[in-house]
């Protein structure tokens, strides 16, 4: 299948806290976006990699045009869009920035920067399989419960009451990248442009869009190297994973 990726990057990064974009801040004397780059390039995955930037991010944009010029002949187009005010926004303008041709799509986040190369594949190999749709995911530590807020009940003694306990052996943590036919993801997009706001603001991945539409979402081995960067504690792992990978 000809595949492209594309690595939404156009977050503002407010809960890392650094006062630039997420994929700007350094991680091990790199920025973010660079690490996430690498990998998808040695995964060697990709025809096309369609990148989405904060718009109006020259940093970042001429950064990308410095690693267009360092990949081999035969490495795949690096495409730039500027991304949206969401994550989905984003994601609707790396779609308007794929070429002719694609058949498949990995959409992946640059703060999942240290994803390995397997899970690439592993996504990959099943849209290569048949599947129209694919995620990594790892099994979940934490029971997960869900709550109701007791706000406005006089005679609640705490913030939240408990609703519920999900079963933990089918919970999964989800990860990126998650790989979509390319019909798939236009359909799932395009149902989404018809939510209203609060809708749209409970869409927290991809998969989700897909799973509406009736279309089974099958899921891989996802990897503890994928964590999202997000709170500075996420940056504190990703430079220890950098020293020497887990097992
Ligand atoms: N993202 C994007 N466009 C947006 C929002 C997010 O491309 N409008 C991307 C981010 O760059 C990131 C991924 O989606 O790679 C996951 O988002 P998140 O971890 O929430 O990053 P930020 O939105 O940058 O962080 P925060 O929510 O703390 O501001
Ligand atoms: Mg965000």
């Amino acid at each position: 299948l000809a595949a492209a990726v594309i690595l939404v990057a156009a977050g503002s990064g407010q809960r890392l806290g650094y006062g630039m974009p997420k994929a700007a801040v350094p991680l091990g004397g790199e920025p973010i976006l660079m690490h996430a780059l690498r990998g998808i390039v040695a995964s060697g995955i990709a025809s096309q990699v369609c990148v989405a930037l904060p718009a109006g991010d020259q940093g970042l944009r001429r950064l990308c045009d410095d690693f267009r010029e360092e990949l081999a002949d035969g490495g795949p187009l690096l495409t730039l869009v500027d991304g949206g005010s969401t994550r989905a926004d984003s994601v609707r303008a790396g779609i308007a920035g794929l070429m002719e041709g694609i058949e498949a799509v990995l959409v992946h986040d640059a703060a999942r920067a240290l994803t390995p190369e397997s899970v690439f594949h592993r996504v990959s190999d099943a849209l290569a399989a048949g599947a129209d749709a694919v995620i990594p995911v790892l099994p979940v530590v934490d029971t997960i419960k869900t709550v109701s807020t007791t706000a406005g009940d006089s005679t609640a003694v705490a913030p939240e009451v408990v609703t519920g306990t999900a079963r933990r052996e089918e919970l999964r943590a989800v990860q990126t990248p998650q790989g979509f036919t390319i019909n798939t993801l236009l359909q799932a997009h395009q149902a989404a442009q018809a939510m209203d706001q609060e809708q749209a603001a409970a869409v927290t991945d991809d998969a989700m869009l897909v799973e509406v539409l009736g279309t089974p979402v099958y899921a891989v081995r996802g990897s503890t190297q994928s964590l999202k960067i997000t709170t500075p504690l996420d940056l504190i792992f990703a430079e220890g994973l950098l020293e020497g990978p887990l097992g």
